[in-house]
């Protein structure tokens, strides 16, 4: 038997859920974690963010929403460079480190990245990846910006097998 809809109601176009609930049930939803790092010397920062999302392969296109109030946005906003670590599930210290107020900050980060060499962007040792990526587009999002950013280069962990 065919449903038969009612008319439409209203939704009050200001309806807001309470940032609580939001987030009582976002606690539920498992998600991916990476690291966010951009900058160089007294201007490296780095930070733990969920909500990196792949948006395509062709271009290679990924999104980050990244919170203005925090130390890593203008290390971003400013260079246009952008790395993304996928994390473990090995690294939930990393993830603790990363989402801490009194993390590495500048200079200090030196010790937690590696390159291979010159032109090569910094990679997290024990991620699953590190992606380099430039900024394309900034969304605003409230709070946040969500970054556009082009994917320049894969690096692969040593777990991942990329054949
Ligand atoms: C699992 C997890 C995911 C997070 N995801 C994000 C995110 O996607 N965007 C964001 O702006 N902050 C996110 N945060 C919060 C930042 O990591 C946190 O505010 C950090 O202290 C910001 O650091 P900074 O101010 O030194 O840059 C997340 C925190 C955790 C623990």
């Amino acid at each position: 038997m065919a449903t038969t809809l009612g008319p439409a109601r209203p939704v009050p176009r200001s309806a807001s859920a309470p940032p609580d609930d939001l987030r009582a049930v976002m606690r539920l939803f498992p998600t991916g974690v990476t690291v966010l790092s951009s900058g160089r010397g007294d201007r490296a920062a780095a930070m733990t963010a969920n909500s990196f999302v792949s948006i395509s392969l062709d271009p290679p296109r990924v999104l980050v929403s990244v919170m203005k109030s925090s130390r890593t946005y203008p290390a971003i906003d400013s260079s246009g460079e952008l790395q993304v670590h996928l994390l473990s599930d090995r690294q939930g210290d990393v993830a603790r480190l990363f989402a801490s107020r009194d993390k590495p900050f500048g200079r200090d980060l030196e010790g937690h990245f590696t390159t291979d060499g010159e032109g090569s962007h910094p990679y997290l040792p024990g991620a699953l990846a590190s992606l380099g990526c430039r900024i394309e587009e900034r969304f605003p999002g409230g709070d946040p910006t969500l970054f556009l950013a082009r994917v320049e280069h894969v690096r692969p962990g040593l777990a991942v097998n990329m054949s």
